[in-house]
């Protein structure tokens, strides 16, 4: 039995708003899985090792559930176009690099480490069309001790002229794909770009699999109005675009979509009734001007929502980052609302970068017993303060403001996988 103790100020969100906080406490883990939190050290473990982190604030890690990997070398560029022509002009041609396995070797062992430092745990990500470089992808992550999903990126047609399949490339290569997805930690997903990427027979056939191999699945949903116009002219029998992927077996309680800026009523219900979660990512939706989504209408009316940078769109990496900016959105949407709608407290946003990912991984949200341990520890002891702070108050002060190297550890399957 391989028991991890740690002990410090431990925070966790067992419920959307609600912190839960053991202050000088222990978090205790047994082969990987979380026993409890102890206020004092059960008598059985009094020989065991602890991991003393004094003071510092010891909180669940994040799940990043959309980024796209290959877009990782132009993080922080190409900021001024809206989303199909910003696709066109630097981001096609930006993963179509992905070919050439040295570079893509490169870049992804430098990403899966900015993760792991960054305190990201889990991740549902895009990699690009090429098989070679999305097992490099799925290899460097389980490496650097990620954990979650990835998928090999499907798109048949509006790729332009070096970045795109053939519809028999792109089921083949998906194929050969999954049979060589052997890895402990990371798993695969079925990933069709979004539907102006992909024809009807390709959708139709990556359904298929999707069905036939269990497989979970991953798209993009209503971002831009362009991309909406777009889908209702490549399916004029479809009276909104969520059905273009029910159509195919695309639309389950295990399928991801990233944005749902503009999912109407009718889109958000169906969206709730198949089960179906909307990733918000509120950075990447300001940076493209793709707009405000209504982030807290959807938890109200009982939408799994959950966050993702969705680099490079999104113009960080780090969960902190796209927390505020998922709290800042949902304030702008509330002015756009007429203050008429909420928005979401730190508390909240926390959840949703958090615990609201953990049924997606058959988990429960929290520091829950059975739970993965998935950790981080943070140090604020340099940030100044006129009277001395709750812990609470560190943490919503932690979420926006950290001091430089903060971050001390970070924890993902009950093993450290950071530490400075
Ligand atoms: N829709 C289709 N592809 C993409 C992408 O790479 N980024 C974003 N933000 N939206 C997309
Ligand atoms: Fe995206």
């Amino acid at each position: 039995m391989e028991t991890l103790i740690i002990k410090g100020n431990i925070i966790s969100a067992a419920e959307f708003g609600e912190l839960e906080i053991t202050e000088n406490g222990y978090l205790i883990a047994e082969n990987g899985k979380i026993k409890g939190i102890y206020q004092e050290l059960p008598r059985e473990y009094e020989e065991s090792k602890v991991e003393d982190y004094g003071d510092a604030l010891v909180m669940q890690s994040f799940a990043d559930m959309h980024l796209h990997a290959p877009q990782y070398p132009m993080l922080g560029m190409g900021m001024d176009m809206p989303l199909l022509e910003w696709l066109n002009t630097y981001t096609f041609p930006t993963e179509a690099c992905f070919k050439d396995q040295d570079f893509a070797r490169r870049a992804y062992h430098r990403l899966a480490r900015e993760l792991a430092a960054k305190g990201t745990t889990r991740v549902c990500m895009f990699s690009s069309i090429h098989r070679e470089a999305t097992l490099i992808l799925m290899e460097e992550l389980e490496n650097a001790g990620i954990t979650g999903y990835v998928g090999k990126v499907n798109m048949d047609r509006n790729g332009g002229v070096n970045y795109q399949e053939t519809t028999e490339e792109s089921i083949s290569e998906t194929v050969k794909w999954l049979e060589r997805c052997n890895f402990e930690h990371i798993k695969p997903m079925i990933t069709p770009r979004f539907t102006p990427s992909c024809s009807n027979e390709l959708m139709q056939e990556l359904g298929r699999i999707a069905k036939e191999k269990n497989l979970p699945i991953q798209s993009h949903l209503s971002e831009n109005t362009g991309e909406l116009d777009m889908v209702k002219k490549l399916h004029p029998d479809c009276a909104q675009y969520w059905e273009t992927y029910q159509k195919y077996g695309l639309w389950n309680d295990r399928t991801l979509m990233a944005h749902c800026v503009w999912s109407d009523d009718r889109e958000r219900k169906a969206i709730k009734d198949a089960g179906v979660w909307a990733v918000h990512c509120a950075a990447s939706n300001e940076n493209l001007v793709s707009g405000y989504a209504p982030v807290r209408v959807m938890v109200n009316e009982g939408v799994n929502v959950v966050l993702g940078s969705d680099i490079a769109g999104g113009d960080h990496l780090s969960m902190f980052k796209n927390i505020t900016a998922a709290i800042r959105a949902s304030k702008a949407r509330r002015i756009l609302d007429d203050w008429k709608t909420e928005f979401l407290s730190v508390e909240e946003a926390f959840y949703l970068g958090t615990s609201a990912a953990a049924p997606f991984f058959g988990e429960k949200p929290g520091f829950a017993p059975g739970n993965a341990l998935h950790a981080l520890v943070l140090e604020d002891f340099s940030l100044p303060s006129v009277r001395p702070l709750s812990v609470r108050e560190r943490f919503g002060r932690a979420i926006y403001r950290r001091e430089h190297g903060g971050i001390r550890a970070v924890y993902s399957e009950g093993k450290k996988i950071f530490s400075k």
